[in-house]
């Protein structure tokens, strides 16, 4: 078992910040110390084996990514990050968990599912993972199976208002899930947007020969997703199930969590760095068919409307409690492009998990959170969310020694061709320059990526079994 001192560097939680030493005895966190701390009278530095100098940078949790689809089929193809290329990806950014979709198709069991994606996963990934459940066909058999993912260590399971004849439940089907979720205390999550009424919009859109990515944008309008965030909030109300509304992308969605909130209902919100930087006007509206890198679900809102500055607000005030990516990468080449000349049939999503902890990075850097809330959207309230704190989320004695060394007066430049293991064509986020460096990164006390270098190894990861989440009351 080795032991490592992390010694100099400032170490931030979610309510402070310390000047502190961080002994990890081999993958658990031993001590936070006062710097240049002995123990029973020994020096430490010259007797554990790696003493890594965090002089001058910040030592943080790991960053926790709750929303991510590797591998996933999607619209005719499949996300091109697999397990492998992906949480290796995310470990370059610092991030040293995924809670990853499993998935139950329509007429599928829901016991299948889970199985397949821990088939995809297991023995291939970099960092440790979670599951979600998506219950993608309600039926008397998936709600009875809901019981038992408790026992598997899922606690969590998304529905869908959206992509009819795929994932879409009614309202009814939604109801009776929640109910589940409220004799459960599973998490509901809701992909909220209106998928029927936008289908139709959509369809109507093509059919007047609008079909560059921009449309999409048209289509998915916030409207389709206020409503159904209402809705979704109304129908947890009455069930009493806790509720979390995945990837809020428009203002008045936001408000509509803000208000449930106000009103003491369990209901939360996660956003993601697209809808904190990117916009319907520069990014789905560039020329030609470009667009299509941006095209995700729920889609990149209106610059003039003013969605971006309202989400970081959110975020500063915790009407909005987390950022996750919903990475879910396709290329350009042979998977975007099976929407040329149809804006609907480009596969929704943009990846994103190498750079969340950069690109939140950022609004620390421009003064829209603080060092400590940087921490908590990104890793801590994750962790709670999800039921993995005390082990994950916190640098403390008992967690895992998942660690983030950050250097803020580093520089990244992202890119396709700079910053970038994500197995794609393209950046969503090119030409983006960030303040701040990932350093150092381990991942239960061993160091995985050393300072521009990827030091881990395939199957490093291991499963993480969650608990009920310990964030609602
Ligand atoms: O565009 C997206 N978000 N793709 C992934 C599937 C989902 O709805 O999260
Ligand atoms: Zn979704
Ligand atoms: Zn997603
Ligand atoms: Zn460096």
């Amino acid at each position: 078992m080795t032991t490592t001192l992390i010694t100099g560097g400032m170490v931030v939680s979610a309510t402070g910040r310390a000047l502190a030493d961080v002994l990890i005895d081999g993958e658990t966190i031993a001590a936070v110390l006062a710097p240049g701390s002995t123990l029973l009278g020994n020096d430490l530095k010259t007797s554990v084996d790696k003493v890594i100098d965090a002089t001058g940078k910040y030592v943080v949790p790991g960053g926790i990514d709750a929303h991510t689809h590797m591998q996933m089929p999607f619209g005719g193809t499949e996300a091109s990050d697999t397990f492998e290329t992906g949480t290796r990806a995310a470990a370059w950014g610092g991030t040293t968990t995924i809670v990853d979709f499993a998935i139950q198709s329509y007429g599928e069991r829901v016991e299948d599912g889970l199985a397949a994606w821990h088939e995809k996963a297991a023995g291939n990934c970099a960092i440790d993972y979670g599951f979600h459940q998506i219950i993608g066909d309600v039926n008397e058999a998936s709600l009875k199976a809901i019981d038992g993912l408790l026992d598997e260590g899922v606690s969590s399971f998304k529905l869908f208002m959206a992509y009819p004849g795929v994932f879409l439940s009614d309202d009814g089907q939604i109801l009776k899930a929640m109910q589940k979720s409220a004799s459960t205390g599973l998490l509901t999550m809701m992909h909220a947007e209106n998928g029927s009424a936008i289908d139709i919009l959509a369809q109507q859109l093509i059919a007047d020969g609008k079909t560059d990515p921009y449309y999409h944008g048209i289509a998915r309008a916030w409207q389709m997703e206020e409503e159904a965030t209402h809705r979704a909030i109304m129908l947890a109300n009455v069930t009493g199930a806790p509720l979390y509304v995945v990837h809020v992308s428009a203002k008045q969605a936001v408000a509509q969590i803000a208000t449930a909130r106000d009103a003491g209902q369990n209901v939360y919100g996660e956003t993601c760095p697209q809808y904190l930087y990117l916009s319907l006007e520069d990014n789905l509206g560039a020329p030609g068919f470009e667009g299509a890198k941006w095209v995700c679900s729920t889609p990149l809102r209106s610059k003039e409307e003013g969605h971006q500055q309202q989400m970081w607000q959110a975020l500063r005030t915790n009407d909005i409690q987390m950022v996750s990516t919903d990475h879910c990468p396709f290329c350009m080449k042979d998977q975007k492009e099976l929407g040329i000349g149809n804006f609907s049939k480009i596969p929704n999503g943009i990846g994103s998990v190498e750079h969340r902890m950069d690109l939140l990075y950022q609004g620390v850097v421009n003064g829209h959170i603080t060092l400590e809330r940087w921490v908590e959207i990104t890793s801590t309230t994750p962790a709670r969310m999800f039921g993995m704190y005390g082990k994950k989320g916190v640098i403390a004695p008992g967690a895992d020694g998942d660690i983030l060394i950050y250097n803020p007066n580093g520089h990244t430049s992202i890119g396709y061709e700079k910053t970038h293991h994500m197995n794609m064509d393209h950046s969503a986020w090119e030409g983006y320059e960030i303040d701040g460096h990932v350093d150092t990164v381990l991942s239960r006390g061993k160091v995985i990526v050393d300072d521009n270098a990827y030091v881990g190894t395939k199957g490093d990861g291991q499963y993480v079994r969650r608990g009920l989440s310990q964030y609602l009351i």
